[in-house]
């Protein structure tokens, strides 16, 4: 069994706008031990995701609907806000880009650190003290024994991330959900707190959910990569597989946005061109579609189904959600489309 299996999972904003579908049908499974990293434009869909996992998506305006969301066989969905309280921090931990939401101003660090690691961990205060000084030191926090005492609103912006991440880090929990974690720090900082993640991993087999923006932290922490474009997972495979032939002209237009040994400093990184999706006006067939130098005819009209394949150089299982996947089969990842 799966640690994390996600059926079909679909969150819409019911907003003066319109319907916005911000997750459209996305289905995807975590095996324990494993790093899944997410992938994508700003506004496709990641951070919903991981909210709506979390049971924390706004209602209203949010409604969220899934087969199943079944974590350790338990069904996600069905949970009261009381027993989803009781796993989220302790057996599903989330990092997110806004510390703010995940820190309550009224208490402490230390209130908020050990809260946790008594409760659940059964450690007594002292030694829960001891562990949460720790675990604010392993994050890059000066004084960490001084800084316990502290409120969120004393600290920068910078540690109270930091804070998060220790926060997250030291409930040991079977599923990490990091969403952008070490945006907001310096390299050096980041560096050590993936350290701390991977290590985490190695020690407790905690599975995590990596969004991230850059390729490069995706590349040297995933084992799968899943790409989503417009609410809907467009590309899935291996991490290795997924960088040396992408599957979808999508990820073939983000890895070419990577810069290269080629590129000078200060140039602006090839972006793709065009516009993302209107998620409140999706157009029947593929989103990215408009943008696609790959496109055929039928690309306008018909919607592409997430396909699964084996690679056959590599037998990877890939699955990839475009209509002209033969096409990108045969063609390098670094040639132009074939014209006809
Ligand atoms: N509370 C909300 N109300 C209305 N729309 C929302 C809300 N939260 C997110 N969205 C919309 O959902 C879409 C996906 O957002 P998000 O998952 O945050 O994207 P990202 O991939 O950048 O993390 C965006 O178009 C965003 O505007
Ligand atoms: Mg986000």
């Amino acid at each position: 069994m799966a640690l994390l299996d996600v059926q079909n999972l679909r969150v819409r904003f019911e907003t003066h706008h319109g319907v916005v579908r911000a997750v459209d049908g996305v289905s995807f499974q975590l095996e324990e031990g494993e790093t899944l990293g997410l992938v994508g434009e700003s506004g496709s869909g990641k951070s919903v995701t991981n909210l709506a996992l979390l049971g924390l998506i706004p209602s209203p305006p949010g409604v969220v609907e899934a087969d199943a969301l079944l974590f350790e066989g338990t069904d996600l969905a069905k949970l009261s806000e009381a027993q989803m309280r009781k796993i989220r921090g302790n057996d599903i931990s989330m990092i997110f880009q806004d510390p703010m939401t995940s820190l309550n101003p009224l208490l402490t660090i230390e209130r908020q650190l050990t809260e946790v690691l008594c409760l659940h961990k059964k450690m007594s205060r002292r030694e829960a003290k001891k562990k949460a000084i720790q675990g604010l030191g392993d994050v890059g926090i000066p004084s960490p024994d001084k800084r316990i005492d502290q409120y969120p609103h004393e600290l920068s912006g910078g540690m109270r991330q930091r804070v998060m991440i220790a926060m997250g880090l030291l409930c040991e929990p079977r599923l990490l959900l990091a969403d952008e974690p070490t945006t907001a720090l310096d390299v050096t900082i980041q560096a050590q707190v993936l350290e701390l993640m991977k290590d985490l991993q190695a020690r407790t087999g905690t599975a995590i959910i990596l969004v991230t923006h850059d390729l490069g932290v995706v590349a040297g922490m995933s084992d799968r990569i899943q790409v989503m474009y417009g609410g809907r997972l467009v590309e899935m495979a291996p991490t290795l597989d997924l960088f040396a032939q992408p599957l979808h002209p999508y990820t073939r237009g983000l890895l070419g946005s990577i810069p290269t040994l080629h590129s000078h400093p200060g140039e602006d990184l090839d972006s793709i061109p065009g516009q993302p999706p209107d998620l409140a006006d999706m157009p029947p067939g593929c989103a990215f579609e408009p943008r696609c130098a790959w496109k055929t005819e039928r690309c306008a009209q018909e919607s592409p189904p997430l396909r699964s394949l084996t690679q056959p150089e590599t037998g990877a299982k890939r699955h990839s959600a475009c209509l002209e996947i033969e096409t990108l089969l045969q063609t390098p990842p670094s040639s132009a489309p074939v014209t006809p």
